[in-house]
């Protein structure tokens, strides 16, 4: 089981006060990659201009816009809420980047009160993500709120 506890504190170790928002992305992403076991992904995608642009990340190359009508991604825009996905070949409109990936996780991401990004994380395994995942999750992507608010 991952250690969420120990993921925040190591993110927030490793972003607080960094006044850059790209490094501080993708020094989560590393630390999310090496702490959450049988993951085939793990990143952020960004708000820009009514749609989902890739940002800092960990795993194979992946789609590089999202619109927010599709996919798993979308949908935690549309809806603001945390998406959990057990198999995604049973989402409609899923956005199959790596076709590996089974099941996946989309936490939404504010300031200022507006989605600002998305944390995605995937994984190869049908059914990995628990309700503790999600909790878990959306800790991490508290953490990146909170330190990051001045920084989108
Ligand atoms: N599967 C996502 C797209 C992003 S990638 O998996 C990295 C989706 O359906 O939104």
């Amino acid at each position: 089981m991952t250690d969420y506890h120990s993921l925040c504190q190591n993110v927030t170790g490793l972003i607080d006060g960094v006044p850059h928002l790209i490094a501080n992305l993708a020094n989560a992403s590393a630390a999310a990659w090496q702490a959450i076991e049988d993951i085939n992904w793990v990143g952020f995608y960004l708000m820009e201009d009514g749609r989902l642009v890739l940002g800092p990340f960990q795993g194979k190359p992946a789609c590089i816009e999202i619109a927010l009508h599709r996919g798993v991604c979308g949908a935690a825009v549309t809806t603001g809420e945390t998406q959990l996905v057990e198999d995604v070949r049973e989402f409609p409109g899923h956005v199959a980047c790596d076709a590996a990936s089974r099941s996946e996780v989309v936490v939404p991401i504010r300031a200022r009160g507006e989605i600002v990004a998305v944390l995605d994380v995937d994984s190869a395994t049908v059914g990995r993500f628990t309700e503790a995942d999600k909790t878990g999750l959306e800790q991490l992507a508290a953490v990146v709120e909170r330190e990051l608010a001045e920084l989108w």
